[in-house]
Formats: structure tokens, sequence, C-alpha cells
């Protein structure tokens, strides 16, 4: 089996940026609570941006990054759950816009788990030699999901986008992964396509716009559950104690989550690098965000180990275990 290394990362976030008291003028809210029960301030929102477009540039930066030509990348996964179009892809616009024309593209659906997913499909293709550099994209624009009279809902998500290029190496950059999904608890967050209607079924004609629907507190339990037992078992399977991993990078959902995971598994929350203050949730795009602002600041060296950890709509969970090369 080949080596996989993580060679390049990058990001890309609307200018826009909605603070919390701009979004106490159009709902019944203030700042004092969404910081108080998310960790929230702010969150970037697109003015009419498309996935693609941010994906397209977080994309750019990603491969500046990795030092490689466009010409070498030969399969690009993206993960959204806001793409551009049913058809085509989105992965096939962002192919188009890189010129990337040796690439194979398809999309992923996994929620904020998407980006977990798509690295671990890519690596699986680059481990069985069938690529050998991917490029991995998670993009959001959950503003044109999101029922902006909603409180429950509006003020817990941003839009933006982050890439991951990975490429066969000498060195073992993914040291362990692990995935799993529960379809059961699928309503507990949930977001609707269009009905079957056609000639046939009898429906009616409607365009109701789609919009995410959620029950919040059985998503905070799921996360804090997976999140946990992802933190042990991708410890244990690579061999190393809690102290030794350098930064933990959770899919930015919710400060409290975070903390509630972080007294369970008996360690400091500062362990957990966040950045959902400025950013909210940015679902699929969020852990490829942080993870690039990590290497970007110069946050990690080489040996140093990153736990990825993404949960979210599926249900879906998974996590990856780093070494930085
Ligand atoms: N501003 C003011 N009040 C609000 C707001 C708001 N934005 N939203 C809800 N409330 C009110 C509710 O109406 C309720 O009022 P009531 O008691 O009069 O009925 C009260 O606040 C408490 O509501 P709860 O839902 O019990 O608040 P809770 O403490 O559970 O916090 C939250 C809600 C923040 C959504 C929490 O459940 C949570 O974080 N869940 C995780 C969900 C999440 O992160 N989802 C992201 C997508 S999924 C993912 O990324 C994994």
């Amino acid at each position: 089996m080949n080596k996989v290394e993580i060679i390049g990362t990058g990001s890309y976030v609307p200018s826009k940026i909605v603070d919390n008291n701009e979004l106490s003028h159009t709902v019944d809210t203030s700042d004092e609570w969404i910081i108080s029960r998310t960790g929230i301030k702010q969150r970037r929102i697109s003015e009419g941006e498309d996935t693609s477009d941010m994906a397209t540039k977080a994309a750019i930066n990603a491969i500046k990054s990795a030092k490689i030509e466009v010409s070498d990348i030969e399969l690009i996964i993206l993960a959204t759950a806001t793409p551009d179009n049913f058809i085509p892809s989105t992965s096939c616009i962002v192919q188009k816009n890189i010129k990337a024309v040796n690439a194979t593209c398809f999309d992923i659906s996994a929620a904020c788990s998407g980006l977990i997913y798509g690295i671990d499909a890519a690596a699986q293709f680059i481990r069985t030699g069938r690529f050998n550099t991917a490029l991995v994209i998670g993009a959001e624009t959950l503003s044109k999901i999101i029922d902006w009279k909603d409180r429950n809902t509006c003020i817990l998500f941003g839009d933006g986008a982050s890439a991951v290029v990975l490429r066969k190496g000498e060195e073992e950059g993914i040291l362990s992964i692990k995935t799993g999904s529960d379809g059961s608890k699928g309503r507990a967050l949930i977001c609707p396509a269009v009905p079957v209607n056609n000639f046939l079924s009898g429906n009616e004609m409607y365009l109701n716009k789609s919009t995410v629907s959620m029950d919040g507190k059985e998503i905070f339990k799921f996360a804090v559950k997976v999140l946990v037992k992802l933190v042990q078992e991708l410890a244990d399977e690579s061999n190393c104690d809690l102290e030794e991993i350098k930064y933990i990078i959770p899919h930015q959902a919710n400060y409290r989550i975070i903390e509630c995971a972080a007294k369970k598994l008996g360690i400091n929350s500062n362990k957990f690098y966040t950045n959902l203050d400025l950013y909210g949730n940015t679902s699929a795009a969020s852990i490829g965000i942080a993870l690039d602002e990590v290497y970007k600041k110069s946050l990690v060296k080489r040996g140093d180990k990153i736990l990825i950890i993404g949960f979210g709509g599926g249900l879906t969970y998974g996590g990856i275990m780093i070494e930085v090369l």
C-alpha cells in the first residue's frame, strides 16, 4: 500500500462579516444569548458568491501551498450540502475553473463530516495506486438554505470553503481513520430536496424554499458522544496518549459541545483548536478552515500529531489522526 501525505491546505471565506448584533435586528435574539449558548460572535455571509466560487478560491490557495502543478491533480472530491446545482457537480465546476484537466471529479454528501469522508476516500485511491495526487474540498453556502427568520438555526451558520491536497508520499502522514453513520437519526438535522412531483405523482406543483431544521438538543448529545469516542479510539489506534496530540480540530459547531467533550475526556479545552467565534458553523468547510489556519500560523511543526474530527447531518461522524511532515 502507498503512503499518503498532506502537502497543502487552503481556505477562503467571503469578506462580508455579519455579527450577532446585526442578526438581533432581524430575529429576537441577542449577542449575549448567542455567545453564551454557542461561542459564536460573527460569521461570513456570501453576497453572491456560490459554493463553486468559494471552493475554487480555497482550491487555488491549497494548490499554491502544495507547490504542485494543477495538471498533477488526478482526483477532485468536493464535500458539500449546498451545491450550485443538482447537475453538474460542484467539483466539475471547480475543475473547469482551475483547469485541472487530468482530474476525475465527484461530489459527496456527508454534511459536517464531509471533509473527513472526502480525505478518507481520496487516501484510499492513493493507497491502492489508482491516483497519485488528490484535491479534497469542503465548501458551503449555507446562507442559501437557512431560514433567516428562524432564530433557532440562523444564528449558527456561516459560508466558506477549505481544501486539502493529498499525495502519494515517502512518509506516512495519515496515521488512522475512523468513520461511521447513523441514518436512523437522520431527521435530527434536515434540509429537504425537491419532492417527487411528476405527472404520475398527483402532487401539486410547489416550489417551497428548502431550509434547514434541527433538533438542537439531539444533535448536541450526539456530537458530544461521538467526539469523545473518536478522540479515544483514534488515540488508541495511533498508539498515542492524549497529551501527545498537539491539537484536536473538531468540526466548529458550538463551543459548548467542545467544552463538554473536553470535560468528559479529562483534558483542557485549550487542546481543541477553535475559530467558530469568527466563522460560525461552516459545515463541510469548517475543519479545513481551522486546519489551514493552524498550518498558516505555523502552530505545528514536523512530527506533531493533529486529530481532525467531524460530526453532523446524516447522522455522520469521522476522524483522522494526522502526523505533520
Ligand atoms: N436567541 C434567543 N433565544 C433563543 C434562540 C436565539 N437565537 N434560539 C432559541 N432560543 C430560545 C428558545 O426558543 C427557547 O425558548 P423557550 O424556553 O421559551 O422555548 C430557549 O431559547 C432555549 O432553547 P433551547 O433549544 O433549549 O436552547 P439550547 O440551550 O439547547 O441551545 C442550541 C440551542 C444552541 C441550538 C443547542 O441546542 C445546540 O448547540 N445544539 C447543537 C446544534 C448544532 O450545533 N447544530 C449545528 C448543525 S449540526 C452540526 O454541525 C453537528
